[in-house]
């Protein structure tokens, strides 16, 4: 439910160049960093923010965060009102990084600080409990898509979570299997990006969308630990799928 979604042109599909080395899109991108947005980040994020037009023309990846009668601002006050966000605390995200240059970023963040999922209506009809964490949104650089690097920032969300304390996690994706789908309308992910990482389905919320669900464990060897330099995007900890709440 981006801010300013309508009228947004849907960018033509990426063709990319053939023999790019980590650039094909049949191999992981290499030597990517992550790092959780913050006031230190800000910079980075907002240079991809500013780089797309203030995203969907202005929305600053605040539409998740909005609660009824905080919407049709202008992107200056979504920018302020998502760098107070930051500044507080109240907006989570986790950042994949090439060098200095932010290339992307997977969404998440405590129920109360995402109030606004798309689907709400059919979400809350079938709603049997609120879950920790949602994972919202994601975003990647247009000149770096196809390169596995939505996938990459959903594991960093992930093992973010867990340093957070862990607990149950849901996503909204989108079903695109043998359909064609815009790139804008996978905001939320796809399917298979979630089921890759342990999520199960539990109740469909649209005619393609899904609420999934996963128990994140906390990482214990990094509870607490204050989220300073860059980490290396791989695998660190277990995030294989432990108890999955039966929600359907
Ligand atoms: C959707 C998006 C996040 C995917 O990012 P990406 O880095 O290109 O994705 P990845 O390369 O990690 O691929 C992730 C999966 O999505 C699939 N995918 C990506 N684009 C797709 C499309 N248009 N149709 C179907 N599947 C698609 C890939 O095949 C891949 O599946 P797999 O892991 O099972 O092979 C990216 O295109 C994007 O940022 N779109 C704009 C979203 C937006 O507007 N956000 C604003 C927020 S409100």
């Amino acid at each position: 439910m981006p801010a300013g979604e309508s009228g947004t042109a849907h960018p033509a599909p990426k063709v990319v160049p053939a023999g790019r080395p980590g650039r094909t899109g049949l191999e992981p991108a290499l030597g990517l960093t992550s790092r959780p947005l913050s006031p230190e980040t800000w910079p980075a994020f907002a240079r991809l923010v500013k780089k797309h037009n203030g995203i969907f023309g202005g929305c600053w990846c605040i539409s998740f965060h909005l609660r009824p009668g905080e919407g049709k601002r202008t992107a200056a006050q979504y920018r302020a009102m998502k760098r107070a966000r930051v500044r507080e605390g109240r907006a989570h995200a986790a950042l994949v990084f090439d060098g200095r240059n932010a290339v992307g970023w997977c969404q998440f963040g405590p129920t109360a600080e995402l109030p606004n999922i798309r689907s709400q209506k059919a979400y809350e009809e079938g709603l049997r409990g609120f879950p920790d964490w949602r994972i919202t949104c994601f975003f990647i650089d247009r000149e770096r898509r196809g390169e596995g690097i939505a996938n990459r920032a959903l594991q960093e969300a992930l093992r973010e979570i867990a340093r957070l304390g862990g607990g149950t996690v849901e996503g909204y994706p989108e079903e695109v299997a043998g359909r064609k789908v815009s790139r804008s309308f996978l905001c939320s992910g796809t399917l298979g990006m979630f089921e890759k990482e342990g999520f199960e389905k539990t109740r469909k919320i649209a005619m393609h969308r899904w609420v999934v669900v996963r128990r994140i464990p906390p990482d214990r060897t990094r509870v607490g630990v204050a989220p300073t330099g860059a980490t290396e995007v791989g695998p660190a900890m277990d995030t294989s799928p432990r108890e999955v709440r039966q929600n359907s």
